[in-house]
């Protein structure tokens, strides 16, 4: 596990769309932003972090109502994320990179793509999906925001780590697990509620995918409830000329359970897109 002192070292705040956003900038060439799921941080991303930005720039992003960048009290949306990551782009005099998110991250990169898809150099769609929430959805949405705010990030930590890490994970990686405690507990319930309405108002993306021209890498924990091998499937069959990755023994959030195969994807896919 990284140590918080590693991280508070490398931290770069930009004020942003009004609001500061925190990110962490290591490694230098080809830009790579890593785009986080509900509700954690960039912590998500150490081990993407600690093993790529020898050969690339990895940039890992607080998104707006995370870690430590700025929760405001307001209405939050997906196209309103889109613009802090142009905003930082922006502001980072970046005019490409590639993109890796995960879960909200990838609902985050739908919304980048149709507003700013000539910043995209190429995408990985982590343990996501491009379907809208049914109804049903919609209201789990509510109902988990009232948790959050009777009951605060403790209670969200109980209702999604069993969605977030596999049985086995959680029986066996007691130190895993208390990092993505703190990461969910770490968050004001601003930010919580504020993903849960920008979660619920996404637009359906399926449309979207047999449109997309840059070059995509889908990756998902064979295990992935939330966001299951068949949704993986559906993006890898819709974008045009997109890989596939299963990774077995991860649940949805692959990239912690499975680091090392997480990175060989990321790493073969980028080193694709580059050549
Ligand atoms: C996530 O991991 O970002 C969430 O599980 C996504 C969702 O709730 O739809």
């Amino acid at each position: 596990m990284v140590g918080t002192a590693h991280f508070a070292e490398q931290t770069v705040k930009a004020r942003i769309n009004g609001i500061t956003l925190s990110f962490n900038d290591q490694g230098t060439g080809l830009p790579i932003i890593f785009l986080h799921a509900f509700p954690l941080n960039r912590t998500l991303w150490a081990e993407q972090e600690e093993a790529l930005s020898s050969q690339f720039r990895v940039i890992t992003i607080d998104l707006r109502g995370h870690g430590e960048s700025d929760a405001p009290l307001w209405h939050y949306t997906l196209d309103q994320a889109a613009d802090d990551v142009r905003g930082l782009l922006d502001h980072l005099s970046l005019q490409q990179a590639v993109f890796v998110g995960l879960s909200m991250g990838g609902y985050l990169l739908f919304a980048f793509y149709r507003k700013y898809a000539e910043r995209v150099k190429g995408m990985v769609l982590a343990d996501t999906r491009p379907q809208a929430d049914s109804e049903e959805g919609k209201q789990a949405r509510f109902e988990m925001a009232q948790v959050a705010y009777k009951q605060g990030g403790s209670a969200v930590a109980d209702i999604m780590i069993p969605k977030l890490l596999s049985p086995a994970t959680i029986q066996t990686k007691p130190d895993l697990v208390r990092r993505v405690r703190m990461m969910i507990e770490g968050n004001q319930v601003s930010g919580i509620a504020g993903d849960l309405m920008a979660m619920a108002e996404r637009p359906d993306s399926i449309p979207l995918l047999k449109q997309m021209t840059c070059p995509a890498q889908i990756i998902v924990g064979e295990l992935d409830l939330p966001t299951p091998p068949s949704d993986a499937k559906l993006m890898a069959d819709q974008i045009p000329g997109a890989h596939l990755a299963i990774i077995p023994g991860a649940a949805h959030l692959s990239n912690l359970e499975q680091p090392g195969l997480f990175n060989e994807a990321v790493r073969s896919f980028v080193g694709n897109v580059m050549s």
